[in-house]
């Protein structure tokens, strides 16, 4: 792959946007590699993923402007199923998937990082919505989860005013989970996606299920979908063993760690 690097530290697996020259912009090129990238991912070895972007400038700076800037309202429409339909697959992707935001995040960058499970910022970042002084709508997913991530009046006060925001901002409206200098995003985000790594995987990714899925429906139907991924963790190696050291009273014994099952 030209643009998306992937490699493996543990049980934690990191996805790199390469293509520092346009900071990371997100061509149909990009979006294909991360598609193929994302589904070589062996979640049976990899229990938690970040996505990050290459260089110390820019995590992504939004979809590619001179692809976008010749199409017909067909081809735009579906340049914006193709991120969607990405941005998605991340979204639902069994394991939680951590955005490590090292820069520019504007654009198509803060939608594919609002796809992530949570965000983790560098000091220097910078999110915002700037499509409408481009004349679009953002497209790919912007209108939706901004809106879900930070409330209806911030996301739209952002979108409508194409209004750019610091991490320090970010942070406050709840955009990202915690800010950190440059040089200590990924030693941070790796230890924070290595204490998930660590924990039952089953368990994991039916939080992660329970979660996105029962934000989209009633509250009658969000328990009723927990209590179906709560009941499928019984019986599982992971159950039996993490509840038996538990009750265990030796307390000398050592956690061994969960099996993938
Ligand atoms: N698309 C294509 N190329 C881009 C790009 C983008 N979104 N963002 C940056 N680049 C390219 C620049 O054209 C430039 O290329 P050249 O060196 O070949 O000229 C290179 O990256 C470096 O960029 P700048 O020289 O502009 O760097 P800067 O430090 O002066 O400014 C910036 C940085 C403020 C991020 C500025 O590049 C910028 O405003 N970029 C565009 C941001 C934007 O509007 N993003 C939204 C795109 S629309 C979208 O994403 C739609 C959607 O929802 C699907």
């Amino acid at each position: 792959m030209e643009f998306v690097t992937y490699e493996v530290k543990g049980q934690v697996g990191i996805v790199t946007i390469n293509r520092p020259k346009a900071l990371n912009a997100l061509n149909s090129q990009v979006l294909d590699e991360l598609n193929e990238a994302f589904d070589a991912v062996d979640i049976n070895e990899v229990r938690c993923l970040i996505l990050t972007g290459a260089g110390e400038k820019s995590f992504v700076a939004g979809a590619d402007i001179g692809e976008m800037s010749t199409l017909s309202k067909a081809e735009g429409e579906a340049f914006g199923k193709k991120g969607n339909d990405l941005f998605l697959k991340i979204e639902s992707f069994p394991i939680p998937v951590i955005a490590a935001v090292n820069g520019f995040a504007l654009g198509g960058g803060c939608e594919i990082s609002l796809a992530c499970d949570f965000r983790i910022a560098s000091e220097n970042s910078i999110f915002g919505q700037p499509e409408v002084g481009l004349g679009i709508t953002p497209g790919f997913g912007g209108t939706q989860r901004l809106a879900r991530a930070v409330g209806t009046g911030m996301a739209k006060q952002m979108i409508y005013g194409a209004r750019n925001i610091k991490s320090d901002e970010a942070l406050r409206i709840g955009l990202v989970n915690q800010v950190v200098a440059l040089e200590e995003l990924m030693p941070t985000v790796e230890k924070i996606a290595a204490g998930i790594a660590k924990n039952a995987p089953i368990a994991v990714r039916n939080c992660k299920k329970a979660i996105n899925e029962g934000m989209q429906v009633d509250i009658e139907k969000a328990v009723e979908i927990e209590e179906k991924l709560f009941g499928d963790c019984f019986e599982t190696a992971d159950q039996r063993y993490g509840m038996e050291f538990f009750l265990d009273k030796n307390k000398e014994k050592v956690k061994e760690p969960f099996k993938n099952c």
